[in-house]
């Protein structure tokens, strides 16, 4: 699929995605890594909905994305809290818009506080809460909805290294630990290589903007993964290769057309 930006001052048009083409399957963890302005959140805007493709086609479990849906959540990379409710409250918020806050919708929010380690915090606010804590609460709000497809922009991003370590590790966990039955799909987008490698199944390698799509890498390491992992060589190889891929800037050897290529997410 191919998508950009039409500018009303100039009315040109730029392409941001250029005939990128790839499935997800379902219960996967796929991480994106690109230079930066290339194209990744652009990418993820499209897959949420927000923002239409210009040409070919993106689809979840076989059905068309035309708009924003709570089968998809996203969370950004910085943590975009309501700094007038409380934790609870803010992790609630999905839950409560799609009228599903009754004893069920609320045993649910009580368990994610658990699971991101906030217990004690329920009733914060934003402001009092650290970088790391705000983004589990982005990060429990968007799973709250328990959608099918969970869209993460580099969440971590604005964390300082260690805090960033801490909760690269609390994601594989929490990720593993919320299949309940149908597997969790995930799309993270990051800079960082290590970061992806750590986190995904396969690694897609975007190509300076306008994005197009340079290599899937698999990720062949076993799960669960703690911060053990990143000293082995295996890692350490994985990692280089897709650090030279993206340094490389080189063009992809093929070019899927763009009004045939399509994208499937957890189909
Ligand atoms: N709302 C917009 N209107 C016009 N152009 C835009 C808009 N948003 C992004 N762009 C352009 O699209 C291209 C891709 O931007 P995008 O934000 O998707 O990159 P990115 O890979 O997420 O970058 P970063 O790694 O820095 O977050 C850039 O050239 C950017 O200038
Ligand atoms: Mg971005």
């Amino acid at each position: 699929m191919t998508l950009g930006y039409r500018s009303a001052r100039t009315d040109s048009f730029s392409l941001a995605c250029d005939g990128l083409s790839f499935d997800v399957a379902e219960g996967e963890f796929v991480a994106i890594v690109g230079p930066s302005g290339c194209g990744k959140t652009s990418f993820l805007s499209a897959v949420a909905g927000l923002l239409p493709v210009t040409s070919g086609r993106l689809e979840l479990n076989g059905e068309q994305i035309l708009g924003p849906s709570p089968d998809r959540s996203l969370v950004f990379q910085q943590a975009s809290l309501f700094p007038w409710r409380t934790v609870e409250a803010n992790i609630a918020f999905g839950l409560k818009a799609q009228q599903r806050l009754d004893k069920k919708g609320k045993d649910r929010v009580a368990g994610l506080v658990e699971l991101v380690g906030l217990s004690g915090k329920e009733g914060k606010y934003p402001r009092e809460l650290s970088g790391g804590m705000g983004q589990r609460v982005n990060l429990a709000r968007a799973l709250a909805t328990d959608p099918d497809l969970l869209l993460l922009d580099e969440p971590f991003s604005a964390l300082d290294a260690q805090t960033r370590e801490v909760m690269q590790e609390e994601l594989t966990r929490i990720w593993q630990a919320d299949r309940t039955g149908k597997g969790k799909t995930a799309v993270f987008v990051t800079h960082d290589v290590p970061e992806a490698v750590f986190l995904a199944d396969r690694v897609v390698v975007f190509s300076d903007g306008p994005a197009r799509l340079l290599e899937v890498v698999e990720v062949d390491l076993a799960r669960p993964r703690d911060a053990a992992v990143k000293r082995s060589a295996e890692f350490q190889a994985i990692s280089d290769y897709i650090l030279r891929l993206v340094m490389s800037r080189s063009q992809p050897g093929r070019r899927a057309s763009d009004h045939d290529s399509h994208t499937t997410v957890a189909g």
